[in-house]
């Protein structure tokens, strides 16, 4: 168990076609937020301390994780990577604010990056970090505030988990289709009725031509 005053505040964001996609059929990024999500998406991130993504999101898109306008306070980086694979020139390194990557306890490689730091975690039963630990680790660090972006299966664990506390949605007036497109959360999926993850409507509003829908936990 973690209290949530041993872990940060977790806001999840993504967004999402209208048949609730996040990306290519092949993975590969798309652009999906309109103008005004992503000035939203860019206040958020100003205003959280780290911005936590999974390897998956790393290897496809490259994402930088910075907030695209000057400002004294750019957030800290988080990858979820158990085996370590996260090359050394990935974008996430360059900007200077400090990276944390989440990895196994047995990986022996390391990253000699000066704004890199590699915490140690146990593992899952399913073989992935930790949430709980890696969740209490990053608030040691001085993380309160935490901004997860994804990727599918990311937000899947945290949801899972019940490791957050607002849950955001953008949804693109747009179409992307195909039964292997990666959805808002994959993972595993539920395995009976029992197990459906509720949550709790906050606020519905219109943003540019598509809409954000934001959640909180049922309880
Ligand atoms: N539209 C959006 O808002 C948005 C945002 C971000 C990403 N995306 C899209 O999402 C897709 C990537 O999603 P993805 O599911 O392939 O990858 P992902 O969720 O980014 O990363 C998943 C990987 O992270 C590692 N991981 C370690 N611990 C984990 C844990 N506790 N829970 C979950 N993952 C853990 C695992 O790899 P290891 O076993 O190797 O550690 C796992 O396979 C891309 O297509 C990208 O474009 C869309």
């Amino acid at each position: 168990m973690v209290s949530k005053e041993e872990r940060p505040y977790v806001i999840i964001n993504c967004a999402a076609s209208a048949d609730g996609k996040i990306a290519l059929p092949d993975k590969r990024q798309v652009r999906i937020s309109s103008k005004e999500d992503f000035d939203r998406v860019m206040r958020l991130r100003e205003e959280c301390d780290a911005v936590l993504v999974g390897i998956g999101t790393v290897l496809t898109d490259d994402p930088k994780l910075n907030v695209k306008y000057d400002t004294s306070k750019q957030p800290a980086k988080v990858v979820l990577d158990t085996k370590l694979r996260i090359p050394e020139d990935a974008e996430v390194f360059k900007g200077g604010t400090k990276v944390y990557i989440l990895t196994g306890k047995d990986v022996e490689r390391t990253i000699e990056k000066e704004n890199a730091e590699v915490l140690r975690c146990n593992l899952s039963k399913d073989g992935l970090i930790d949430l709980k630990e890696a969740m209490k680790l990053l608030r040691e660090k001085g993380i309160k505030r935490l901004l997860v972006e994804g990727g599918a299966t990311v937000i899947w664990n945290f949801l899972k988990e019940g490791l957050f506390d607002e849950f955001n949605i953008y949804i693109s007036p747009i179409i992307i289709g195909g039964a292997k497109t990666p959805t808002i959360a994959d993972g595993d999926g539920v395995k009976n009725e029992n197990e459906i993850i509720k949550l709790r409507l906050k606020e519905v509003k219109k943003l540019g031509d598509g809409l954000l829908i934001r959640y909180e936990p049922w309880k």
